[in-house]
């Protein structure tokens, strides 16, 4: 490979959507952020430097970061953030993936703003497992908000209430003609027909899954969170927020006499807050001289809609999740352990804690809404747990007594249990270099069923098992798909559902587990995983860059 430099300044520009103005952190003054693009085995150094009265950190979601977690970027997780005036170079190399992943801020809400695609190419001359595309297209989803997001989230904290929602989806950006004076700043996809686009599909919003369609056509998914997939048609795709997904588009042989409605717009779960509306963009052919000579004025073509499932069309996700199978060829073999070492039951959702003594809270009680695993709601440390470990200082910073089970039994169709607050702590689980570790997530469905899109950082795992109601220990691992499951960095744990996942701790480390509603990371709905060193030369996290940003 290669190595390839980047150069990202963080710096305020005025953007205006739905007939508002606001001053918003970007990379470069570009929204949505630049692209990167590389090849497997390139190296890849992203000169970071912060212009910003924000602190800030980047993400690269999904990049495996074998041995190099300190370019990981989770704030107070693998580093301090970037200071006001400092700069740090995140730095390095893609192993083993190819497909489409995306970076982001990773430190309070800056996500928002603060991202673009990651477009990762074959090793030169490796062909893709499917046919060669015409274009490739990044796509990426977003939210906006009129109002300031860092005000929105603090406002949240303060009052332990849930933030406010979204003004708009957005596609690259855009949302589109079905909100106010957005019809300018509308997406827009033109192809020529008869050939076939790869379209990097990116969920970048922070607070929902969405479905996707274009009108009249079909996708051809081919590859998921930078694994590839046995592909499949569909009419809809369902995304969570930290996926990917490519799919091939073939256009129409002949340019058709109408424009085809783009559309991505919420997949809802559950009760929560959501923002029925839908971002748009168009597909448009390019039209052939006859069609042009009938028609003057493009804007005159017939509109065709695409038909998205329900809001709440639960049955279209359970299948479309279930098509998702890894490719599992000789050339790309799904590595599935089919031993394990460790097994962890985690419950996931929402619970309620005491409000803080100098605040008032708006929840029941005086107490305000949050978010645990197995309880715990995570507390972010004031120094990076990264450098804690390395440096053996671990002490005052986090503990090694995170649960493997929940303090209560947990049971689904009973009664939930009567004590829904939950502790805080910065806990963690330590795991033996090349553990072999088995987690189910089990939705708690206490305050509400709701699925929760969970990351984990520094991995990929394999999507053995999921199913409704209570997981059964004895019956659901009988019936785990250790041949070709889903191999992918984020999994919607279903509502009032569970998901089994695998994975092989071969990666030195701290790593990041958190749900991707950012309003769940918020609340605490996170935790981290402690990967010791192994023995040998390439077991072993390498030191700090000199340039790590301090607390
Ligand atoms: Cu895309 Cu820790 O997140």
């Amino acid at each position: 490979g290669i190595t390839r430099h980047y150069k990202f300044d963080i710096k305020l520009q005025n953007v205006t959507r739905l007939c508002q103005t606001k001053s918003i952190v970007t990379v470069n003054g570009q929204f949505p952020g630049p692209r990167i693009i590389a090849r497997e085995g390139d190296r890849v150094l992203i000169k970071v430097v912060n212009h910003v009265q924000n602190n800030i950190t980047l993400h690269w979601h999904g990049v495996r970061q074998l041995r190099s977690g300190w370019a990981d970027g989770p704030a107070y997780i693998t580093q301090c953030p970037i200071q006001t005036g400092q700069a740090f170079v995140y730095n390095f190399t893609i192993t083993g993936q190819r497909g489409t992943l995306f970076w982001h801020a990773h430190i309070s809400w800056l996500r928002a703003t603060v991202y673009g695609p990651i477009v990762i190419l074959p090793k030169r001359h490796v062909p893709y497992p499917f046919p060669q595309p015409f274009k490739e297209v990044p796509i990426i989803f977003g939210e906006w908000w009129k109002a300031d997001t860092e005000t929105v989230i603090n406002q949240a904290t303060q009052t332990g209430l849930p933030p406010n929602i979204s003004d708009a989806y957005t596609i690259n950006g855009l949302p589109g003609p079905l909100y106010n004076c957005s019809v300018k700043d509308t997406f827009k996809l033109k192809v020529k027909p008869g050939k076939t686009y790869l379209l990097r599909l990116i969920n970048a919003a922070l607070n929902n899954e969405l479905f996707f369609s274009i009108a009249n056509h079909f996708l051809t998914v081919v590859e998921a969170d930078a694994v590839y997939v046995k592909p499949f048609k569909t009419k809809t795709l369902l995304l969570t927020p930290g996926q990917t997904t490519n799919a091939l588009l073939r256009t129409k042989s002949k340019s058709p006499n109408a424009t085809f409605v783009i559309a991505a717009r919420p997949y809802v779960s559950g009760p929560a807050a959501f923002d029925n509306t839908t971002a748009t963009g168009l597909l448009e052919y390019e039209s052939s001289s006859k069609v042009k000579n009938k028609i003057k004025n493009k804007n005159k073509l017939p509109l065709l809609r695409p038909v998205l499932p329900r809001l709440n069309d639960t049955s279209f996700a359970t299948n479309y999740v279930k098509k998702i199978r890894s490719l599992a060829t000789a050339k790309f073999p799904a590595n599935v352990p089919q031993t394990v070492n460790r097994r962890f039951f985690f419950t996931v959702g929402l619970g309620l804690r005491p409000c803080p003594q100098n605040q008032t809270c708006q929840g029941p009680n005086n107490t305000m809404l949050t978010a645990a695993v197995n309880n715990v709601s995570f507390v972010q440390p004031n120094t990076a747990l990264l450098q804690a470990h390395f440096f053996n200082k671990s002490k005052g910073v986090y503990t090694t007594d995170f649960p493997s089970n929940p303090p209560f039994k947990f049971n689904y169709s009973g009664t939930p249990p009567t004590n829904i607050m939950v502790s805080a702590g910065t806990k963690v689980v330590a795991l033996p270099f090349n553990t072999t570790v088995e987690l189910v997530l089990q939705d708690t469905s206490i305050i509400a069923a709701e699925s929760h899109p969970l990351h984990l950082h520094g991995f990929n795992f394999f999507v053995v098992g999921q199913g409704f109601g209570n997981f059964d220990p004895k019956k659901d691992p009988p019936k785990f798909n250790l041949v070709d499951p889903a191999e992918r960095n984020t999994v919607s744990v279903p509502a009032a559902g569970w998901v089994a996942i695998r994975f092989l701790a071969d990666n030195p480390g701290v790593w990041f587990m958190h749900c991707h509603l950012e309003v769940h990371t918020s609340w605490g709905l996170k935790m981290a995983w402690v990967v010791m060193d192994g023995k040998g030369p390439k077991q072993k996290l390498q030191p700090p860059p000199s340039d790590l940003p301090k607390c």
